[in-house]
């Protein structure tokens, strides 16, 4: 039974094949990544369109994250220790045992997809054109590490070593993709997981666990925690029976984790400043477009976002690139999720700190091409700004923000524009818009970030095409990339048997 009774009422969207990979991509093998749902078919229309008729009545639903609410240490220690024990067992289980269980989660998941994509919409502030590839993203998870699950039993049969237990603290930013890709991935290479969702995000984490129950996962195997208090959240890192910890979330927080536990296996993903380059040869029409889903998709609240834009030469002084992007961003429709003209919804919590100075300060020199405004009480939804006159080693330059607001720095030629790119301390996705061969070659060398976009937006990375994974204060011992071929042998180790002579 679907957790808010949703799926009983809405159909499955009619699925096509708008996000086929080509079959030169993957030879002989069979995983295919799942497609989003194509608004361009009126049946998928109306299908959305009852989502988001749901989500004011959801945001006041039922609490379906008291059930698992965590709040006195015995409580937790008991949890760990079940946790713990049901590692042991699932770890004996064949890789191939674990791939079925994983298959019939992606078979839940997509079966749910209309009620994941409710619960994003209502307690994220997801749009549905942003929450719906969540869903497939989780989806491919499923396939793409049963696949994984199957290839450790070919490849190391018992030699591999799974870990017990694996903590995962996801962030409320992706709150189906990135739970679902760590949670599985510890599942698939045989450890037990305890899970806590962000807290801004309980919901959509309780949602997508109960699907993964639904699909088979042993209750004891997988658990679900929603903690009251900070000191738990340290209990839970700092256990000796835990073996990994996922995190993503703020290089910060990885640094406050590992000092709780110094020896304590940490796989994390961190913050971005992430930019995009644009050269004269780039197609400017593409270039905006690229611009703007990356940087004001899901209100700018992704570690992948853009929120640097740098113009190469001639295009820093092009009025005509400058009044397109202006003309793009200020026809951005604002407003809420649950209506289906935004195109960009409301930040996931008041704006606060470093994004409200963002919002509303300029440095020296700065000046706003376009400035956001304010259109709530509360401070959650805001218009997109872009400032410009951006100096190198400005906050703007180098400090995450998390929000629609984007800097645009100039550069005299490519190889400055890569400089400018490289200065930040954090390397996670880089964009480059251009046309020519050469240039292309000459960036992709030079620049140093883990993921790397030509001619294409800088977020939304599709499993096994374009394996996640930061460099520089992007990552914190995270090692093999998310949704990559190498990503469980992370999770757990191999005994190599060495041969006779
Ligand atoms: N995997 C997410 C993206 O690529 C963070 O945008």
């Amino acid at each position: 039974a679907s957790v808010t009774g949703l799926d009983d009422t809405i159909p499955s969207p009619a699925r096509t094949q708008n996000r086929q990979i080509p079959p030169e991509v993957q030879p002989g093998n069979e995983f295919r990544n799942t497609p989003d749902t194509d608004p361009s078919l009126p049946q998928n229309r109306i299908w959305g369109r009852r989502i988001l008729e749901h989500v004011p009545e959801s945001r006041l639903g039922a609490d379906i994250v008291a059930a698992h609410r965590v709040s006195d240490e015995p409580q937790l220690d008991a949890i760990l220790t079940t946790a713990a024990a049901a590692g042991r067992e699932w770890g004996t289980r064949s890789g191939a045992a674990r791939a079925e269980v994983l298959d019939r989660v992606a078979h839940v998941l997509e079966c749910r997809r209309a009620d994941l994509c409710e619960v994003m919409a209502a307690e994220a502030g997801k749009t549905l054109d942003q929450a719906d590839p969540e869903v497939s993203e989780a989806v491919d998870f499923a396939h793409f590490y049963a696949d994984r699950a199957r290839e450790l039993d070919r490849i190391y049969g018992a030699r591999f070593l799974p870990s017990a237990l694996t903590v995962v603290t996801p962030p409320w930013n992706f709150p189906v993709a990135i739970p679902a890709g760590s949670t599985l991935a510890a599942l698939a290479s045989g450890a037990a997981v305890v899970i806590k969702p962000a807290a801004l995000a309980a919901r959509c984490g309780s949602v997508l666990v109960d699907a993964m129950w639904e699909a088979g996962v042993p209750r004891e195997a997988l658990q679900l925690v929603h903690l009251d208090e900070k000191p738990l959240g340290r209990q839970l890192v700092s256990d000796p029976r835990v073996d990994r910890v996922v995190l993503t979330g703020s290089y910060e927080t990885a640094e406050l984790f590992r000092s709780f536990r110094p020896d304590l296996r940490l796989m994390a993903e961190t913050s971005g400043k992430n930019a995009i380059v644009v050269t004269p040869s780039a197609d400017p029409d593409l270039a905006v477009r690229d611009i703007l889903m990356s940087a004001f998709g899901h209100a700018g609240q992704k570690c992948s976002a853009a929120s640097l834009v740098i113009l190469v030469g001639s295009v820093a002084t092009s009025r005509r690139f400058r009044d397109q992007l202006v003309d793009a961003v200020t026809s951005l429709q604002v407003g809420p999720p649950e209506d289906p003209r935004s195109r960009m919804g409301p930040l996931i919590e008041p704006a606060h700190g470093k994004l409200l100075d963002a919002l509303t300060t300029l440095e020296a020199g700065q000046s706003w091409l376009v400035a956001p405004r304010r259109l709530d009480d509360d401070g959650r939804l805001w218009t997109p700004g872009v400032r410009t006159g951006v100096r190198r080693g400005s906050a703007a330059h180098l400090v995450e923000f998390f929000g629609p607001v984007l800097a645009i720095m100039t550069a005299r030629d490519l190889d400055e524009a890569i400089d400018i790119q490289n200065e930040v301390e954090y390397g996670l996705t880089a964009g480059l818009q251009s046309l020519d061969a050469e240039e292309i070659g000459r960036w992709l060398d030079r620049v140093r970030a883990g993921n790397l976009y030509v001619n294409r937006g800088i977020t939304g990375a599709i499993v096994r095409r374009q394996p996640f994974g930061g460099w520089k204060k992007s990552s914190v011992g995270a090692g093999f990339k998310a949704g990559g071929p190498n990503y469980l042998l992370g999770f757990g180790s191999w005994k190599p048997v060495p041969h006779s002579a």
